[in-house]
């Protein structure tokens, strides 16, 4: 076992897959407010799939140990913090977490202690934001007697290749020396390698500009999408026909949620905002692709009315709820908006999603059904609004036996042969 001992703080996503793989080869404590989620772990269930079992297992024999007490970090020297960063109703940045689990980390901190941020974020919350809390909160002075880091988080929820160690890791510290420390430390696990940043904040910038940068090229497709609907131009066949030029960027349109792409690129318009620059590409990209999901139910609602279906109590399936394909995670899935739009016409909308867990279905206001009705002939219409594998290998029969008549199919990512509608 190597001598520093981690603590990691928040044990979601991001932070329990970095706590198994650290926990290989040093002491790891990991803490977490939510008791739930730390009994889960405890008994090596993980929610979010993104460990197995049998990986828990093997953390618990390495001697992790998950926990609700903050105290129990004081031995660590190195503090990990991986919390959420959401955005409020305005779509201002929401640093509550970071800044109570700052607090936490504060009140354990000792001299040459190293707190490392993984958590997206703006440039300047490491060393503007949580250094005065650090400070303040354990009376020690920064770069002086205890020192920081920033190394972001590249992780893909869902994505069974691109696993932590497998990703090249961003890292930055404080100082030279810190710097150096924290990518050594990265580096003994991250079997892709690591980049050293030139500071902290170039680091911050880089994480935040890596989703900002795909949230404006989707907004692209998505907008050149819907010019040609307009046309009667199928869009996928105009992108695979530009995609065999070499320097063409080839994304497909579609919805963007999710707890990463959808959301950091708000951290970045409010810090230039606050500096008195209004970012009106990255503003108009998200415009464009928060608006999707109404573009999606208006195309189910118009090809109903073509069909002489009532609006009012017509059934309409939607196949598939959290924010991307193949994984259980729901956080700011754009699908609810399409659901909530269906029904201000007052439509009745089943969700079929097999990734969902049970318990997770309680906290989104829609119904769930477990089993898809085969034969029923129930759906005036049905929308395919994720890319689950399992879908894709819905045959045409299978859609006619669900539908009502004549099937009004709307695939929103490509992988139904024969829909009435693809974006
Ligand atoms: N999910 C991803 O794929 C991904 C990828 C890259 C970066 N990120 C970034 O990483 C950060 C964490 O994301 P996540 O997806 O792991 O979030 P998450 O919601 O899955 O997990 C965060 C955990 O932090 C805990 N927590 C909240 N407040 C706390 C506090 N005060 N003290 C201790 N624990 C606290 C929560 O209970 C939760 O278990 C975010 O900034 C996110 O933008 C996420």
């Amino acid at each position: 076992m190597n001598k520093d001992k981690i603590a990691i703080v928040g044990l979601g996503y991001v932070g329990l897959p970095l706590a198994h793989a650290f926990s290989e080869k040093y002491e790891v404590v990991g803490y977490d407010i939510n008791q739930a989620r730390v009994d889960e772990l405890e008994n090596s269930f993980d929610r979010t799939q993104e460990l197995t079992s049998v990986q828990l297992q093997e953390a618990k024999k390495n001697g992790i140990k998950f926990t609700t007490a903050f105290e129990e970090m004081k031995n660590s020297n190195i503090y990990i913090v991986t919390v959420p960063t959401p955005i409020d109703k305005k779509n201002e940045p929401d640093l509550t977490p970071i800044l109570k689990s700052t607090q936490s980390v504060a009140k354990v901190l000792k001299k040459g202690d190293i707190v490392i941020y993984e958590s997206t974020v703006y440039p300047g919350v490491t060393e503007e934001v949580c250094v005065p809390i650090l400070e303040e909160g354990s009376g020690l002075k920064f770069n002086e007697t205890f020192f920081c880091g920033y190394s972001p988080e590249r992780i893909n929820p869902g994505d069974k290749e691109h696993t932590v160690t497998k990703i090249l890791k961003i890292t930055s510290g404080s100082t030279p020396e810190i710097a150096k420390k924290v990518d050594e430390l990265y580096k003994s696990i991250i079997t892709a390698g690591t980049y050293l940043a030139a500071n902290i904040k170039v680091a911050e910038a880089a994480k935040v500009i890596e989703n900002t940068q795909r949230d404006v090229n989707i907004a692209l497709m998505n907008e050149l999408a819907m010019i040609f609907d307009t046309m009667g131009i199928d869009t996928n066949a105009v992108l695979e026909a530009a995609a065999t030029k070499w320097n063409f960027i080839k994304l497909s349109p579609g919805l963007v949620g999710g707890h990463c792409i959808g959301i950091d690129p708000y951290y970045l318009v409010h810090k230039a905002q606050s500096l008195g620059y209004t970012p009106n590409l990255i503003l108009g990209a998200r415009h464009i692709n928060n608006g999707m999901s109404k573009l999606i139910a208006d195309k189910a609602i118009k090809f109903m009315i073509k069909e002489d279906k009532k609006l009012k109590g017509a059934n309409v399936l939607v196949l598939g709820i959290t924010f991307k394909e193949n994984c259980p995670d729901m956080r700011n899935t754009k699908v609810v908006d399409i659901i909530s739009e269906l029904r201000e016409y007052e439509c009745n909308v089943d969700v079929y999603d097999y990734w969902v867990d049970e318990s997770d279905k309680k906290t989104k206001d829609v119904p769930f059904i477990d089993e898809l009705s085969y034969g029923s002939n129930k759906y005036d219409s049905i929308i395919v609004a994720v890319g689950h594998d399992k879908f894709k290998t819905i045959t045409q029969e299978e859609f006619t036996s669900l539908s009502n008549g004549k099937p009004i199919i709307i695939d929103v990512k490509g992988i139904v042969e024969n829909p009435t509608w693809r974006l």
